[in-house]
């Protein structure tokens, strides 16, 4: 597997595939890979002749008191679960290789980024759709590929590939989850056993409002109080949100009457996890 840490590499390979007439599929990371990024990986090979995998933990959308330093980091580990998912080169630059003295250039979103993680996180979206604006440029992508697990963060880089004519094709892949339901995350590792086992709780709340919905219920507020309850009854879970918005649109919402996303972030211990689903009537 050929890594490469500098951006003149990682063009020059990406301008060799494009002369040999290969699609280029790009999965952006910050490593420490787990069955979601490598489904994410397997999609691309399915779709392109080259799958580039950035695996970088940007700075830019970390928040003061967040977990940067600490965010799990295993490069020799991630190198062999891509190169079997099918990867076929990283790209995995220093922070000062994307941000070199003097940066100054962000990517900022109006309304899109003011609620659910963006109002829990401020900024966060601001490093997101300003690395990932870096990453198509470096990388010039046909397809590039995210989770659905992220919900926002896939409505923010549509969004951003549209307002700024990016000429690239956005997949997103539903969320792969652990047998009991959990989504999987990078920051699962930072669970204790009893967090673990009381972090299900956000799945069969998702479970439950969605089987509400199919019996009928289309009270967004009634749903909205069902949610926190299931919640709140794990002595573990301190909710940092749960909202229902219009889906894509995260227009506030009252009665179910289209697409609608549930979208939760709660903390078990130091951890805050986030998961969602889609509400459909
Ligand atoms: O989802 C992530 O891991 C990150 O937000 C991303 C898209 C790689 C940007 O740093």
């Amino acid at each position: 597997m050929y890594v490469c840490h500098t951006i003149a590499e990682i063009r020059e390979y990406v301008r060799q595939a494009g002369e040999r007439g290969l699609v280029i599929g790009l999965v952006p990371t910050m490593g420490y890979l787990h069955e979601g990024h490598l489904e994410l990986m397997r999609r691309a090979k399915d779709q392109c002749g080259v799958v580039v995998v950035s695996i970088f933990v940007n700075p830019l959308q970390f928040g003061p008191r967040e977990d940067y330093a600490e965010y799990p980091r295993d490069l020799e580990r991630d190198v062999r679960l891509a190169g079997g998912a099918g990867a076929d080169v990283i790209f995995n630059p220093a922070a000062e290789e994307m941000y070199p003295e003097g940066y100054c250039t962000y990517v900022d979103l109006g309304d899109l980024t003011d609620k659910l993680c963006g109002r829990s996180r401020p900024g966060h979206f601001r490093g997101v759709a300003t690395v990932v604006a870096k990453l198509f440029n470096i990388v010039r992508p046909d397809y590039a590929y995210f989770g659905q697990k992220d919900a926002q963060q896939v409505l923010v880089i549509r969004q951003m590939a549209a307002d700024l004519d990016m000429d690239l094709e956005i997949v997103t892949v539903p969320t792969v989850r652990e047998p009991d339901g959990l989504a999987m995350s990078s920051r699962n590792v930072y669970l204790s056993p009893a967090e673990r086992q009381a972090a299900t709780v956000l799945f069969h709340s998702l479970e439950m409002a969605g089987r509400e919905v199919a019996a009928g219920e289309r009270d967004a507020a009634k749903l909205h109080r069902m949610v926190m309850e299931m919640i709140k009854s794990e002595p573990l879970a301190e909710i940092d949100y749960v909202e229902i918005y219009g889906y894509p649109g995260l227009a506030p919402v009252a009665v179910l009457d289209g697409a609608a996303l549930l979208a939760v972030a709660v903390k078990f211990g130091r951890t805050r996890l986030i998961d969602n689903t889609l509400l459909e009537v």
